[in-house]
């Protein structure tokens, strides 16, 4: 669970581009209280994973596409992860539905982060559905995973305001920058022993809290 002078093992799991990677990435490498032991990705070419060779992080590639179904698949994943010894779990940007085993396996230590303010918006294209719905604020956030996609008890949240005239990619981009600080920050509690799933309840700083904390 902790390696280098203490600090907690974290493992990251992604698809794609990895931005929110990095960000844990830079976090790390300034006297953060965590350290990227491995990055796991179901796709061969995440362009994330680049970014862990770069800063000589360990990877894997698990092909979801090269399993019978999610529960071999999700076997294997869990077989590589826990070849790390992680004391946590961070699925960031990884776009794989996750069986019931896969996450009861990691109860209380496994993150995802969202780009919603859940619950509003789960699931996919939640920046255009946030347009479509004229909502006037749109954001991220970070909750711990349970059985029910996008539906763990959430953490924190970061909020952005929505503007006249955003695209989807636009407001994707306001939303994805301050996602690359919301992650850190949950990462850096979590390591700290200040952050912990009790039964549904989020604990922060010895109490349970009453809303996600706004970041
Ligand atoms: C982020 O918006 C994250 O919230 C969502 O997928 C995206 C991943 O982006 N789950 P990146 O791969 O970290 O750049």
């Amino acid at each position: 669970m902790t390696g280098r002078d203490g600090k907690l093992a974290v493992v990251v799991l992604i698809s794609g581009n990895g931005s929110n990677l990095q960000a844990l990435i830079n976090a790390a490498r300034h006297d953060a209280p965590f350290f990227i032991r491995g990055v796991v990705s179901n796709r061969r070419n995440a362009a994330g994973l680049k970014r862990a060779t770069d800063a000589d992080i360990p990877t894997r590639v698990i092909e979801h596409t090269q399993f019978a179904d999610r529960a071999a698949f999700d076997k294997a994943m869990a077989r590589e992860i826990d070849s790390f010894a992680p004391g946590l779990v961070v699925l960031a940007g990884f776009m794989r539905i996750l069986t019931s085993d896969f996450v009861n396996h990691y109860a209380g230590r496994m993150i995802n982060i969202h780009p919603s303010l859940l619950p509003a918006f789960q699931g996919l294209h939640t920046h255009r559905r946030a347009l479509e719905a004229g909502v006037d604020e749109h954001g991220a956030s970070v909750h711990f995973v349970t059985d029910e996609l996008d539906g763990g008890p959430v953490i924190a949240q970061v909020r952005v305001a929505v503007q006249a005239g955003d695209s989807e990619s636009v407001l994707a981009e306001r939303v994805l920058q301050r996602e690359h600080e919301l992650l850190p920050q949950v990462v850096n509690w979590f390591a700290e022993g200040t952050l912990q799933l009790h039964g549904d309840a989020v604990w922060l700083h010895g109490s349970p809290i009453a809303a996600p904390v706004q970041c």
